[in-house]
C-alpha cells in the first residue's frame, strides 16, 4: 500500500527546482552581505521560471537562531531569547519584501518542524555509528561558532593585550575543554574528494579548487565536535536522550535544508522530490561548512549531497569585509537609493572576488545606467513630444531595410539579435554583472541610434513620419527585449517598463524575447497601444555631496 503510494506520487510531481540561501544568525540586523546572498538566489530562481515557465520552484530562506552567539545577543539586548529571535527574524523577512526576494518557504531554526528534523537525523547518524563521544579541547570562535585548529590561529595585540584569533576569519578564539559528541568526519575525506570530482559540483570553480586542495593537504583530517555541553549553550537543540549535550549549531544549522523538504517525513519528502537540492547560495566565509562538512553529514544519513553550490565573494567597506562583529555594516534601507540597491548589488560584484560598496557607486551606477540608459530613452520613446499618439507603431520589412544602411541602425540591431542568447549564457554561468553589462551595451547603441537618427526631426516633417516610427520601433523593440532579460535583476522596474509597453503577462517569458520583431517569420506585427502618461523608470538622485563625503570619509 505504502509503496502504490509512493509510486503514484512519484508519478504526478514533476521534479522542483530546490534552491536555498544561507539561514542568518539572528545575532543582530540583517546587512547588505545578507541581502546579496538573497538577491543573488533569488536571481537564479527567476531566471529559472523565466525560461521554464511551468517549473515549480522552492526558495528557501530563513533565520539560524541557536547557539551562543545568539545567546549572547540576546543577553546584551537584555530581551527574552525567544522574543529577541523572533524581532531579528521578522527583520529579514521585510527586508527580502522590500527587496522583491520572493522566496517560497522562510525558515526558523526554532521551529518545532526543524527541532524534530535535526533530532531524527542525529539519532540517524548515531545507528550509523557516525557519533562518539570524547574529551575535547580546542580552540573555539564563538563569532564563527566553530572549532579551530591550533595551527590555523596566530597570536594578535589588542587593547586589551595579546589574543588568540582564528587566521581565517580574524575572530578571536577562547580556549574551551569540554566533553562532546564527535563526528567522524574522518572516515569521509576520499568520499568527499570524489564528490568534488563533478564537474561544476562548486561554482566558480576557484571554490572547488580551494576545496579540493584543502582536502589534498589535510594529511590530518580530524573528527569534529558535533555537540557542546548544555550548561554552556543552553539555547540549542538537546542531543536525544542526553540532556547535558546540546546539538553543535552548524549541524542544527545545516538541517535546514533537509527540514524544508519535509524531512523527516521519508515519504512526503519521496512525493515532493526536492532532494538533493538544486543550488545552495551560500558566501565564501561559510563554503567550507556546506562543501566539506554538509556533504559528509549528508552522506553519513544515507541521503545524497547537493547538486550544486553556488558560492559568493564578499561585500566590502574601504576594502574590508562588512560584517556585524567589524561594525562597518550598511543598513540596505539606509542608502540612498534602496530600489536601485538589488540592481547595483548584482550588476557590479563578481562571484570570484570581493566587491567593494560605497554611496558614490550606488549612486553613480543609478543615475547613469537606470536614470539615463535605460529610464531616458523610455521617457523619450513612448513620450508625448515623439510619440504623442502612444503607439508601439508596426513595423514593415522593407521600412528596415531603408533605415539599415546607416551604421547605428546596423550595429544595434546586430548586437539585440544576439543579445538574449549571450545573456542566457551568462544566466547559467551566474554572471549577472555580464548579462547587465551585455543589457547595458545594446541600450548604449539603442540611445547612439536614436541621437543618430534625430526623430526630433523626423517629428516635424509629415513626409518622415514614417521613417519615425521606424525608429520608434526598434527602439521599443529594444527595450521589451532588454526588460525581459532585465526581470531577474529588477523585477519591479523590469515590470514597469513592460507594463508601460502594454506586454501581456504570458509574453513576458525568455522565450519571448528571443527573437525581435522583424525576425519572427510570418507574424504581423500591427501597431499597437502603449499605456499612456509621462513615464518616470527611476528617479535620479541628486546627492547631498556634503553628507557622502563625511559618511565615506569616516569609513
Ligand atoms: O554564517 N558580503 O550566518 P551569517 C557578502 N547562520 N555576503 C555576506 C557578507 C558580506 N560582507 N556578510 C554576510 C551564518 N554575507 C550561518 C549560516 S547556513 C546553514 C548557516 C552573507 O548571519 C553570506 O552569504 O553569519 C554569508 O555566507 C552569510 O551572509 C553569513 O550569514
Ligand atoms: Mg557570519
Amino acid at each position: 500500500m505504502r509503496l502504490s503510494v509512493r509510486l503514484f506520487s512519484s508519478v504526478v510531481q514533476k521534479r522542483p527546482f530546490y534552491i536555498t540561501t544561507p539561514i542568518f544568525y539572528v545575532n543582530a540586523a540583517p546587512h547588505l552581505g545578507h541581502l546579496y546572498s538573497a538577491v543573488v538566489a533569488d536571481a537564479i530562481q527567476r531566471f529559472e521560471k523565466l525560461v521554464n515557465p511551468d517549473c515549480r520552484v522552492i526558495f528557501s530562506t530563513g533565520t539560524d537562531e541557536h547557539g551562543t552567539k545568539v545567546q549572547q545577543a540576546a543577553a546584551k539586548a537584555n530581551l527574552p531569547l525567544q522574543e529577541y529571535c523572533s524581532n531579528i527574524s521578522k527583520e529579514y523577512r521585510d527586508l527580502f519584501r522590500d527587496f522583491e526576494v520572493g522566496y517560497t518557504d522562510y525558515i526558523r531554526t526554532t521551529d518545532d518542524k526543524h527541532k524534530k528534523a535535526v533530532k531524527y537525523f542525529w539519532r540517524k547518524l548515531v545507528k550509523n555509528d557516525y557519533i562518539y563521544k570524547a574529551k575535547y579541547a580546542g580552540w573555539y570562535s564563538v563569532n564563527d561558532e566553530a572549532f579551530v585548529p591550533e595551527t590555523h590561529t596566530k597570536d594578535e595585540i589588542t587593547k586589551e593585550g595579546k589574543v588568540k584569533v582564528s587566521i581565517e576569519s580574524g575572530h578571536r578564539v577562547e580556549w574551551t575543554e569540554e566533553t562532546n559528541y564527535m563526528f567522524r568526519l574522518s572516515a569521509f575525506k576520499t568520499h568527499l574528494q570524489e564528490w568534488l570530482k563533478t564537474d561544476g559540483v562548486i561554482q566558480p570553480s576557484k571554490f572547488q579548487k580551494q576545496l579540493q586542495e584543502f582536502l589534498a593537504n589535510s594529511t590530518y583530517f580530524p573528527d569534529i565536535s558535533v555537540s557542546r555541553p548544555s550548561s554552556r549553550v543552553h539555547w540549542a537543540i538537546q542531543v536525544p536522550d542526553d540532556e547535558e549535550q546540546s546539538i553543535y549549531v552548524w549541524l542544527d544549522a545545516l538541517i535546514n535544508y533537509l527540514t524544508v523538504t519535509g524531512y523527516p517525513d521519508e515519504d512526503l519528502m519521496k512525493s515532493r522530490r526536492a532532494w538533493p537540492p538544486d543550488v545552495h547560495v551560500v558566501g565564501k566565509d561559510i563554503l567550507k561548512f556546506h562543501g566539506i562538512y554538509w556533504p559528509a553529514f549528508l552522506m553519513a544519513a544515507r541521503w545524497h549531497p547537493p547538486r550544486k553550490i553556488v558560492c559568493h565573494s564578499h561585500w566590502t567597506v574601504d576594502g574590508s569585509k562588512m560584517s556585524k562583529s567589524l561594525g562597518n555594516v550598511v543598513a540596505p534601507s539606509s542608502v540612498p537609493a534602496p530600489s536601485a540597491l538589488r540592481y547595483m548589488l548584482l550588476r557590479e560584484a563578481t562571484m570570484a572576488d570581493d566587491a567593494n560598496y560605497s554611496e558614490t557607486k550606488l549612486i553613480n551606477i543609478a543615475n547613469s545606467e537606470l536614470a539615463d540608459t535605460l529610464g531616458n530613452l523610455a521617457s523619450r520613446a513612448t513620450g508625448a513630444a515623439l510619440n504623442p499618439r502612444g503607439e508601439f507603431p508596426a513595423l514593415h520589412p522593407h521600412e528596415l531595410t531603408a533605415c539599415i544602411s546607416r551604421q547605428a541602425t546596423a550595429d544595434l540591431l546586430d548586437r539585440l539579435e544576439r543579445l538574449p542568447e549571450i545573456c542566457h549564457q551568462h544566466y547559467t554561468n551566474y554572471q549577472f554583472y555580464k548579462v547587465v553589462d551585455s543589457v547595458i551595451h545594446v541600450l548604449h547603441l539603442a540611445n547612439l541610434f536614436f541621437e543618430t537618427m534625430r526623430p526630433w526631426d523626423l517629428k516635424k516633417k509629415p513626409e518622415c513620419h514614417k521613417e519615425l516610427d521606424v525608429i520608434l520601433h526598434l527602439t521599443l523593440e529594444t527595450l521589451r527585449i532588454c526588460s525581459i532579460i532585465l526581470q531577474p535583476i529588477i523585477p519591479s522596474m523590469a515590470c514597469k517598463l513592460l507594463d508601460k509597453l502594454q506586454i501581456p503577462n504570458d509574453a513576458r517569458h525568455w522565450e519571448h524575447c528571443m527573437k525581435p520583431s522583424w525576425r519572427v517569420e510570418g507574424a504581423i506585427f500591427e501597431t499597437k497601444n502603449i499605456q499612456s502618461g509621462k513615464f518616470l523608470l527611476f528617479q535620479r538622485i541628486y546627492s547631498d555631496k556634503k553628507k557622502i563625503h563625511k559618511k565615506t570619509a569616516s569609513g
